[in-house]
């Protein structure tokens, strides 16, 4: 991937301690010590990160599409730090200020009546404390038997017990983990130029795959079946954005089955799509809303699984045993540290407006994806919401034949981008950009030049043309 010379001693110390006892995401260290990675970075300003070596990176996605506020942002180092001095972590059965707050705060901008979050550290957990919700819930409400949580091929949830059997792509390697999670049942994924039920347009494609959902619910029996789970927009497949029909219906088909809707804001949340949550570009309030990432533009640990007033009542706890509290307890629930964090990165997206730009600078970038689709050929399509962006590269535009794992064109072009001092993880053939949400339209034409170059050189490298 990201190829680099590190020039001082410090960081050649850091470099080496990672190969010798660094495990990193979804890395293998035999392969970054021959190329000379992993790079070590050292401080950040807006999009860009720099290297123990003094140089500068464009980190095209901002972290994991999740540092929204963008790097350097000395408030939210502040506001984490007074919270650390003052009180760092709160007694067993009490709260600290900054929690609370943060709470009220999700209640006043999430959509509907979702007013009440238990907080995790990151979006698995997010996940699967959204899941043991909709499972006890589902349980306390008189229907003990709904166990099946339906997901959608090609989405993706997280790494942990029950999450990691949701959704799925070819290439994952979940035959390392199995069996999988009982219960787990697959729908299609609403991605238009990939339509698995044949939809010829982005809304037929939204009723056919809604459709389908109810379908499997009916097949399956609706005294079985306990959840939906959806990205609003899903990222593996590169800004898959459904037809406009797909999430009412959706929310229509669960509250007739009485199945618990969630939808996973982890990488949608905060304004990533051009609105603070994506379901409200289809005025949607699910059961259960979960964010991470860009709650705190991830400078800290933390994310919520947030509930409708109607599913947290079954857990309010008190004398009726109906009623009774969620056991489900993590140490780092509520860290008062991160909640204060949180509140100041969701302050700084209000007064900036960085949801707006979201929009409008996701708009520009859009139109400037277009316009490199015209130039290649190998561009099969480009899609987006906000600053949540696709590109998918194809062998063949016509027939739109996908290019083979063996083309291993994501770190292809991840090579290319970092060549041009730009750090871009593609996941294959389909590509997900999600930049800072601060991003100003000069930066992204500096990554519309470096991918139009990277582009037509990884075409060429593949005897596809330009
Ligand atoms: C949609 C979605 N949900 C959940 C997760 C898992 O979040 P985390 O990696 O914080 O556990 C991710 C991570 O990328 C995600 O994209």
């Amino acid at each position: 991937m990201v190829t680099a010379t590190h020039s001082t001693e410090a960081s050649e110390d850091a470099r080496r301690a990672a190969i010798d006892h660094l495990w990193m995401n979804s890395r293998g260290w035999t392969e970054m010590a021959e190329s000379g990675e992993p790079n070590v970075l050292v401080e950040g300003s807006g999009v860009r990160v720099k290297d123990a070596s003094g140089k500068w990176w464009m980190d095209v996605n901002g972290g994991y599409m999740s540092v929204h506020a963008g790097y350097g942002r000395t408030e939210i180092a502040d506001a984490a730090y007074e919270q650390m001095k003052r009180l760092p972590y709160m007694a067993n059965t009490t709260t600290a200020e900054p929690t609370p707050k943060l709470a009220r705060k999700l209640a006043e901008i999430t959509p509907g009546n979702l007013t009440r979050s238990y907080f995790v550290s990151g979006g698995s957990e997010a996940n699967e404390s959204a899941l043991k919700m909709a499972r006890a819930f589902q349980q306390r409400t008189g229907y003990p038997g709904r166990h099946i949580v339906i997901s959608r091929r090609g989405s993706y949830h997280g790494a942990l017990g029950q999450t990691m059997w949701l959704g799925g792509l070819p290439g994952q390697h979940r035959e390392d983990y199995g069996p999988s999670y009982p219960g787990m049942v697959y729908a299609p994924q609403p991605l238009p130029y990939r339509c698995e039920l044949g939809g010829r347009t982005p809304s037929e494609c939204a009723a056919l795959c809604a459709e389908a959902v109810k379908s499997l619910i009916q097949f399956h029996g609706e005294e079985s079946v306990c959840a939906v789970i959806a990205e609003p927009v899903a990222s593996p497949l590169g800004a898959a954005v459904p037809g406009g029909e797909y999430w009412p219906m959706l929310r229509e088909t669960c509250t007739r089955y009485g199945v618990v809707l969630i939808a996973d804001e982890v990488v949608t949340g905060f304004g990533r799509t051009g609105k603070m949550f994506a379901v409200e570009h289809w005025g949607v309030t699910p059961d259960v809303m979960t964010v991470a990432k860009g709650i705190v533009s991830s400078y800290l640990p933390i994310g919520a699984a947030i509930a409708t007033e109607q599913v947290a009542q079954a857990f309010a706890g008190g004398p009726n045993s109906k009623n009774r509290q969620l056991n489900h307890t993590l140490t780092f629930s509520g860290h008062p540290v991160a909640a204060a964090a949180a509140l100041k990165n969701i302050e700084i997206l209000e007064t900036e407006n960085l949801v707006d730009n979201s929009e409008k600078t996701g708009k520009y970038f859009l139109e400037s994806l277009e316009e490199l689709k015209d130039k290649h050929d190998i561009i099969g399509d480009v899609r987006g919401l906000g600053l949540f962006l696709g590109v998918e590269l194809v062998k063949d535009r016509e027939t739109r034949e996908p290019l083979g794992q063996e083309a291993d064109v994501g770190a292809r072009i991840g090579q290319k981008m970092a060549d041009r001092a730009m750090i871009f993880r593609a996941y294959q053939s389909s590509m997900s950009i999600g930049p800072p949400l601060c991003i100003t339209r000069g930066e992204v034409d500096e990554i519309v030049r470096a991918l139009d170059e990277s582009i037509a050189e990884v075409s060429i490298d593949l005897g596809l043309g330009v």
